[in-house]
């Protein structure tokens, strides 16, 4: 027998409350309750497991059923997929309206309508949006050259209808559902875009691609705070989850995966708007390396890895004497990172950074997350400080710890190797990495000068250290 109750459910995080309150207390969220109504079972009784079948164990050893992947020949998003999709998996792609998560997935199901799946058989898309009309879509096909391709397209918002007619004649391989948001079940009271109807049109939808061995791709918006407001109800139930970030004052996109249960996550494919839709970027370093003018105080070039992918890119400090509260600003780099950095700097070595305004910037736009980053942006502030430049043909890792002294960071080989292949000469790194053995200089032709500790680097730097 079913119920319709009513609960209150935070429009953040999901969490389910018996009354309204101002604030969530499992995500601290304010103003995100709302009141929804559910049809639940009444009162979840023990079955005691009567009339239950018996369930058939097997071997962990065994030859899986589908070993296949469908690859788009786009390389930059079969990668961050894991080597191509699964059937029946389910991709969650999130990212600010306005990214280019729409454009990105027209260009998807257009490229993989030219290839041919499992059995052969050119690939079967569908492109169902609930944010524009046919009309609306056909423009955007026809500007990036996919008005021939066959694509199969709908504006639809009913879960109903839309199951009805994936269930209906032969499945096709690939099903787009743009966006979540705004799809709604009928039988649900709330809104379209509500925890609610999110969960309940996701499920619905994701055990259709599973039973019909489509993948599916469900678009979702993110809120400015970076979560996705709704559809994070679905990240548990999804294969993948992938990020589409980027700056809107730059033309880069990079699309992370947060989440993969088919292949590595933290792996990043980078795309670049142009106005013919999202061209791959096969060379990010040199993309974000473009505009770098050389011999200037305040710029290092850090030799990061981005999921398995070596990336360079360009950190810029600017250190000036502050007024009575100094400021500290940050794009693209963790502020408490910063923060320690400095404070490391001051205690350790002795330079006034607690009297000096600091801005750091990652060029190009891009959001740097690792560690390894801490010494390359010691090494631009320090630069800054002393207006002395840090050698244009030198790239920099390494992690700092409290004591100030540079710890070693994952696949320093692999960092190298791509500062050889931009035409560097020299690398600042740790002084014990990881497998040692293979970073032979002889390997990636770099002069390698190793630092042990921050006060090494501001020798370097021509200034006087303390400890
Ligand atoms: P869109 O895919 O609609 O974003 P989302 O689905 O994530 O909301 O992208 C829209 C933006 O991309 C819009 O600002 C215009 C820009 N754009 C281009 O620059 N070039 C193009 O070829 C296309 C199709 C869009
Ligand atoms: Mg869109």
């Amino acid at each position: 027998m079913v119920k319709k109750t009513t609960r209150f459910v935070c429009q953040n995080c999901g969490a389910v409350y018996p009354r309204w309150a101002g604030k969530c207390e499992a995500c601290g969220e304010w103003n995100c309750i709302v009141e929804e109504e559910t049809a639940e079972a009444q009162s979840p009784q023990s079955t005691g497991g009567k009339g239950g079948r018996k369930i058939e164990f097997v071997d962990l050893d065994g030859v899986p059923e589908t070993t296949f992947r469908l690859k788009s020949g786009i390389s930059e998003l079969d990668r961050v997929c894991g080597g191509g999709l699964v059937a029946g998996s389910v991709i969650l792609i999130g990212g600010d309206p306005g990214i280019g998560k729409s454009t990105l997935l027209l260009q998807l199901t257009g490229a993989l309508s030219q290839v041919c799946n499992a059995k052969g058989a050119p690939v079967k898309c569908v492109y169902i949006s609930g944010e524009e009309s046919v009309d609306q879509v056909r423009l955007r096909a026809a500007r990036l050259g996919l008005a021939k391709a066959n694509v199969a397209l709908a504006s639809a918002t009913n879960v109903r209808d839309i199951a009805a007619t994936l269930d209906s004649g032969e499945a096709p391989d690939v099903v787009v559902i743009d966006s979540i948001q705004t799809m709604f079940i009928d039988t649900l009271d709330s809104a379209p875009g509500t925890v609610s109807q999110v969960r309940a049109g996701g499920n619905e939808l994701i055990r259709l691609a599973k039973r019909r061995g489509f993948a599916l791709f469900l678009v979702g918006h993110v809120t400015k705070e970076g979560t996705l407001a709704g559809p994070r109800v679905l990240e548990h139930m999804v294969d993948t989850v992938l990020y589409f970030e980027g700056d809107r004052g730059h033309h880069f996109r990079i699309l992370r995966s947060v989440k993969n249960r088919f292949g590595a996550t933290d792996e990043i494919g980078v795309f670049e708007m142009t106005e013919k839709g999202l061209d791959e970027v096969p060379n990010p370093s040199a993309l974000f390396l473009a505009e770098r003018r050389g011999n200037i105080s305040g710029s290092c070039v850090y030799a990061g890895i981005e999921g398995s992918r070596p990336m360079l890119v360009e950190i810029q400090a600017l250190v000036s004497p502050a007024g009575a509260n100094p400021r500290r600003s940050v794009i693209g780099w963790d502020a408490g990172r910063l923060n320690m950095v400095c404070a490391v700097l001051e205690a350790r070595c002795g330079l006034p950074m607690s009297s000096k305004d600091i801005y750091l910037n990652v060029a190009g736009g891009i959001r740097v997350t690792e560690p390894a980053a801490d010494m390359a942006v010691a090494s631009a502030l320090i630069s800054s400080l002393s207006q002395i430049p840090v050698p244009a043909d030198a790239v920099v890792f390494g992690e700092i710890g409290l004591s100030g002294e540079v710890r070693a960071v994952p696949q320093p080989d692999l960092r190298l190797k791509e500062a050889a292949k931009m035409g560097f000469a020299r690398a600042l790194t740790p002084v014990k990495r990881v497998n040692k053995k293979s970073v032979k200089e002889s390997d990636t032709g770099l002069k390698i000068v190793e630092v042990g500790h921050l006060s090494a680097l501001t020798g370097m730097f021509g200034l006087a250290e303390k400890n």
